[in-house]
């Protein structure tokens, strides 16, 4: 009589699973580690600028014999270098002051001309006691504060910048002293100041 075929039993001892188990596992998570790191690093890299905290820029306004003191404000652009989080864009305009100086003082005071409304340019005509907004109709006085106060729609009066006097050597031999501001660009439509970045 014929034997009964033999069964071969095809599966491994536990032990040995286990350690195909690991084996695989491991080589899963070095695998992981090593195409994650090269993409986590390259996705910092493209990120970090918007995690950048901009500074505000020193701008050279004006000389200071452009502003007499007068106390008559005077329009000047702010040119600078401009950045946003990827890109330089040099000397471009980003903005406009007016420059005012008291008779007797040896610095003027300096407001940015965008009004805390809503952006548009405050303007000032010659001879005017009032910065005016072209917008929505706000007035400012000289020295930049609301002239209705509350009443007005600006809800904060014009934005003060400060300024520095530099005093420079020329090559021709003489000085000459620079007007240079702390350009920073504030929100609109909110009572205190915040930065726009
Ligand atoms: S933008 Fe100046 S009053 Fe509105």
């Amino acid at each position: 009589m014929a034997n009964p075929p033999r069964q071969v039993d095809s599966s491994s001892p536990p032990s040995e699973n286990r350690r195909s188990f690991f084996a695989v596992f491991a080589a899963l998570v070095t695998g992981a580690i090593a195409t994650l790191t090269p993409l986590a690093a390259g996705l910092f890299a493209f990120l970090s600028p918007l995690m950048r905290k901009s500074k505000s820029p020193q701008v050279r306004i004006a000389l200071l014999g452009q502003v007499p003191d007068d106390g008559i404000p005077r329009y000047f652009p702010v040119i600078t270098d401009r950045e946003d989080a990827w890109n330089l864009y040099p000397q471009q305009r980003v903005g406009a002051v007016y420059l005012s100086r008291q008779p007797g003082s040896a610095e003027p005071i300096a407001f940015t001309a965008k009004c805390p409304h809503a952006g548009c340019q405050i303007g000032y005509a010659a001879g005017d006691d009032l910065f005016r907004c072209p917008c929505h109709t706000s007035a400012f006085n000289l020295d930049g504060t609301r002239e209705r106060g509350d009443d007005e729609v600006a809800p904060r009066d014009m934005d003060k910048l400060p300024v520095k006097l530099r005093e420079i050597e020329l090559a021709e031999g003489g000085k000459v002293t620079e007007v240079w501001v702390e350009y920073v660009d504030f929100q609109t439509g909110h009572k205190e100041q915040h930065r726009t970045t």
